[in-house]
């Protein structure tokens, strides 16, 4: 069986979708989480493009050993020699050149004919295989573009030293079939096609990318660029659970395999959502909430008599915890490690008695804790590790007669207490009126998003929120069985990531 190279763009495409910015700390921690999900090469950004993209790939580089470090470069010397400066200290480093190919972008976007492309193509690929071996290209909007000029550009940028040749449906344009088609039309007309991987990367706007993925592989292409939940530009990319799970779960149709522990899917989904703040709708396949469970009757019968009548995948393959145990307020610390392990955490002793602390508190509110509050309540208690602000106390009235008014308080890092109150139009506004004039950072709220994290009057809420500030998207997020303090909460959880990112950079 040929092996598929599973190359995962999430902290490069993933996190140029709107409003998906992660900080440094937050890229690495899913960088290392792709290495234990066992990805085979990580794109960790694109460094030109900003300081903190530059840091989070060289920090990626230095921490991430396991698998190839890829950064990406337009085809323009001062991309690729940024690129090389952020990814040389990594063990397997990539150098990943693109350029547009379509006549669309060289007519409208970069005023160029296709020989200065060629050229440029050429020379930029032989630039970069001064620093590395592992070259990458692409010919971007490739789908859109002439197939024998795709095949011209190829032939050349291998003659220059490509390894792996990219191609991308750029703006999720092409069809199964016919994107199928231009790859077999690759292999048959481009003479020196067969030194190098050819890959795919595809975009959702017709919601074909993993369909289309999967019919490049049938014609020959044994690389594979996806995003975990499919998140990326616009609609999105190829998501890396469909894929694998496809692969797995019809191997007869494909004879090929890859190196993911499939187990891992659902804590890098969650971690990836958590983080990026881009929710799993219900019903996405493999690790959306409804994905495994059955409503109808009929299915009911069937899984409890043999799950395989109504289940194609087992859900413990993809990480999701098989048990169904409730906690409660009678639960130890023991039936609590059990969980947690259960569902894929590994705390040291100071958060384990931190976490154990919230749980503890948890249960004196919520009759029945579920795994959901479990994830909730551990993830609340990670964002509270480097603040510099802690909401230390909160106190709102409101009501239809009443005029909303918060007090709050807040521990400062360095041992300070502040506190104010202010009137607000509702209790969130004055709550926030008063974190801001405590804080004093400008910021514009840009998204309030709030919703349970389980069933039950008693339910968990969680607050998402995005702010800006310099132009720069901060995401916010805040959990309690009070919505006002999760909302507090998400609100200076995005403060605080503002304030860090400000302090980095002076
Ligand atoms: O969608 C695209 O064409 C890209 C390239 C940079 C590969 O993301
Ligand atoms: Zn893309």
């Amino acid at each position: 069986m040929d092996k598929i190279i599973i190359f995962d763009t999430t902290l490069r495409d993933g996190e140029q979708a709107a409003g998906g910015t992660l900080n440094i700390q937050e890229k690495l921690e899913i960088a290392k989480q792709l290495e234990k999900l066992g990805v085979d090469v990580i794109e960790a950004g694109f460094p030109i493009s900003s300081p903190g993209d530059f840091e989070s790939v060289k920090i990626i580089s230095e921490e991430v050993r396991t698998p190839i470090i890829c950064a990406l470069a337009r085809a323009h010397p001062d991309d690729i020699d940024r690129a090389w400066e952020a990814v040389k200290d990594a063990k397997r480093p990539r150098i990943h050149v693109f350029i547009s190919a379509s006549d669309m972008h060289l007519v409208y976007q970069l005023k160029k004919s296709r020989e200065e492309i060629l050229q440029i193509s050429g020379d930029m690929v032989a630039r970069a295989k001064k620093y590395t071996d592992d070259i990458e290209f692409s010919p971007m909007d490739a789908s859109r573009a002439e197939p024998e000029y795709i095949y011209q550009i190829l032939e050349k940028v291998i003659s220059a030293g490509a390894t792996t040749l990219n191609i991308p449906d750029t703006v999720g344009y092409a069809i199964p079939g016919e994107f199928g088609a231009l790859i077999g039309g690759i292999f048959k007309n481009v003479s020196n096609i067969n030194k190098t991987i050819v890959s795919v990367h595809c975009h959702n706007d017709l919601g074909l990318a993993v369909a289309n993925s999967l019919e490049a592989l049938k014609n020959g292409a044994r690389q594979i660029e996806c995003t975990i939940n499919g998140i990326g530009e616009r609609a999105g990319n190829a998501s890396l659970e469909e894929i694998v799970m496809a692969l797995k779960t019809r191997s007869e149709l494909f004879d090929v395999t890859t190196d993911i522990n499939t187990t891992q899917i659902y804590k890098t989904s969650r971690l990836v959502s958590e983080l990026t703040g881009f929710a799993v709708q219900p019903n996405k396949a493999i690790i959306g909430a409804n994905a495994f469970r059955h409503e109808s009757g009929i299915h009911q019968d069937g899984v409890i008599k043999m799950p395989i009548t109504y289940e194609i995948i087992d859900p413990k393959s993809v990480g999701i915890p098989a048990s169904s145990l409730v906690l409660g307020k009678l639960s130890g610390r023991h039936a609590f490690r059990e969980r947690l392990a259960e569902l894929g955490y590994s705390l040291n002793e100071e958060d384990f008695n931190r976490a154990f602390l919230a749980f503890q508190e948890l249960a004196d509110k919520k009759k029945e804790i579920k795994d959901r509050d479990i994830e909730a309540l551990v993830a609340q208690e990670q964002r509270t590790l480097s603040e510099t602000y802690h909401i230390d106390r909160i106190q709102v009235s409101c009501g239809d007669r009443g005029i909303p008014t918060a007090a709050v308080r807040l521990a400062a890092a360095d041992g300070r207490i502040l506190a104010d109150a202010a009137l607000g139009t509702g209790p969130v506004d004055a709550v926030y009126k008063v974190i801001n004039r405590l804080v004093g950072v400008p910021n514009v709220l840009t998204e309030f998003s709030v919703k349970s994290i389980t069933e039950g009057i008693d339910a968990i809420g969680e607050v998402m929120i995005r702010v800006e500030s310099d132009g720069i998207t901060y995401t916010g997020r805040g959990a309690d069985t009070d919505v006002i303090v999760a909302s507090a909460k998400a609100y200076m959880n995005a403060l605080n990531r503002l304030l860090a990112a400000k302090k980095k950079t002076e």
